[in-house]
């Protein structure tokens, strides 16, 4: 087991940073501080970590508002906290807006995580006791078809602008630990539901048109396969990689939990009719199938032996609970997603759903 004092956590702002961030505060016995680097974008919240932060600000929990491109500020803070585990989980995350507009997945995902690697490697001259840890996805490995899984030997093949970020990022990590001795670990995880997660992704954003009876846009015949994992079990998962992971290696992540998109979407339509107590078929009749996002990746299913067998991890949530807690959290803290009512938010759906959809809607109704 690793010895370690100070984690510096990139994007511990947003939905899975703040999860982990609760996570190794409330569940784990750990001892040392945690600083939270995030530049605050869109997508993420302080409120995920107010609690956090009144409970151990300023002495085990540090925020700090700063891009992961900004070397100088970097620089300062590993020295400050004398940072001995990095947790990098900052970038730009979801695949519609990286269609759109891929320049700042660029940006992030590679320049910021080649900064991060810079500092760490100048920074860390006695390698004994870090670890830089990647929280990549398993996007990276392209697309499945009915058929198999990935495992951490199938060949990269990303297909967004997005995917092929976090591939270039995954290769520069490896790459640091071959070429310069740093101790690197990476894990591939699939995809992660839970609360406290922006509600542009497919839960969170169905939940959303749920909340206001409007339509479900469904992509393409609704057959694409994703696999889904609650949030915490990702967080586990890291918190056992950078406590007794090898440095060098790989770690798939995922959840033994297949889905086809129009199969879950009818799930939760299930689970919100009975939280709410009103007629399935109300929300049933909602969903409607749009046109394909581009180069919609057809099925992820990810092989998760070698963490299991090395590290005694394992997903163990199940998934029906997982989505009831999930829709109960926003249901509760509604505002988190009334909050977003603004501009910004708006604008960005009515772009991306009329993108897709035939009938063109005005989502703003507030
Ligand atoms: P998110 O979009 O909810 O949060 C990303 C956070 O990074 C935000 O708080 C944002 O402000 C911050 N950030 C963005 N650019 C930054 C910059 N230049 N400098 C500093 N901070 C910056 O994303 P998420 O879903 O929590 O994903 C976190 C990580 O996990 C990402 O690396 C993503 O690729 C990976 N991942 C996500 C999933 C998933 O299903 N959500 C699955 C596997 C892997
Ligand atoms: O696999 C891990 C990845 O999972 C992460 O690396 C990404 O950061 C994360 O965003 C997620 O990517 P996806 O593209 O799979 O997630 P998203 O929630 O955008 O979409 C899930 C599926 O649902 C996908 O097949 C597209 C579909 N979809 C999505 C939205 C938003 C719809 O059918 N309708 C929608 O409105």
């Amino acid at each position: 087991m690793r010895r370690i004092n100070n984690i510096l956590i990139t994007g511990g702002a947003g939905f899975i940073g703040s999860n982990l961030i609760r996570y190794i505060f409330l569940e784990t016995d750990f001892m040392g501080r945690i600083i939270n680097v995030d530049k605050l974008t869109y997508a993420s919240n302080l409120n995920n970590l107010s609690d956090i932060a009144s409970k151990f600000k300023l002495k085990r929990y540090f925020f700090k508002k700063v891009d992961i491109c900004d070397f100088e500020n970097l620089r300062i803070i590993f020295k400050k906290y004398q940072i001995d585990t990095v947790i990098h989980l900052a970038a730009e995350s979801h695949v519609d807006r990286s269609i759109v507009g891929p320049t700042d997945f660029i940006h992030t995902n590679i320049l910021g995580t080649f900064n991060l690697l810079q500092i760490a490697g100048s920074f860390w001259t006695d390698r004994k006791y870090v670890l830089f840890h990647h929280v990549s996805t398993d996007e990276v490995y392209g697309s499945l078809g009915k058929e198999g899984y990935f495992s951490e030997e199938t060949a990269y093949d990303p297909r967004s602008p997005y995917s092929a970020s976090k591939a270039s990022s995954d290769h520069l990590v490896k790459s640091y630990f071959y070429t310069y001795n740093l101790p690197v670990t990476v894990s591939n995880c699939s995809n992660n539901y839970g609360p406290r997660q922006y509600p542009e992704k497919l839960i969170p954003f169905m939940i959303s048109r749920m909340l206001e009876k409007k339509e479900l846009p469904v992509y393409g015949d609704g057959k694409n396969i994703r696999d889904w994992l609650y949030v915490d079990d990702h967080s586990s998962a890291i918190w056992k990689i950078i406590n007794n992971g090898r440095a060098g290696q790989t770690y798939n992540i995922g959840g033994d939990n297949e889905w086809e998109n129009i199969e879950l979407v009818k799930l939760l339509c299930k689970v919100f009719s009975e939280e709410v107590d009103e007629d399935l078929n109300l929300y049933e009749s909602l969903i409607t199938f749009v046109k394909d996002r581009p180069g919609h990746d057809k099925r992820y299913a990810v092989n998760c032996e070698k963490i299991k067998n090395e590290l005694d991890w394992k997903p163990s949530t199940v998934f029906e609970s997982g989505l009831r807690y999930t829709l109960r959290w926003y249901l509760k803290n509604d505002d988190f997603i009334k909050s977003l009512k603004n501009n910004q938010f708006e604008n960005w759906l009515v772009k991306n759903y009329n993108s897709r959809s035939n009938n063109k809607v005005n989502l703003v109704t507030r």
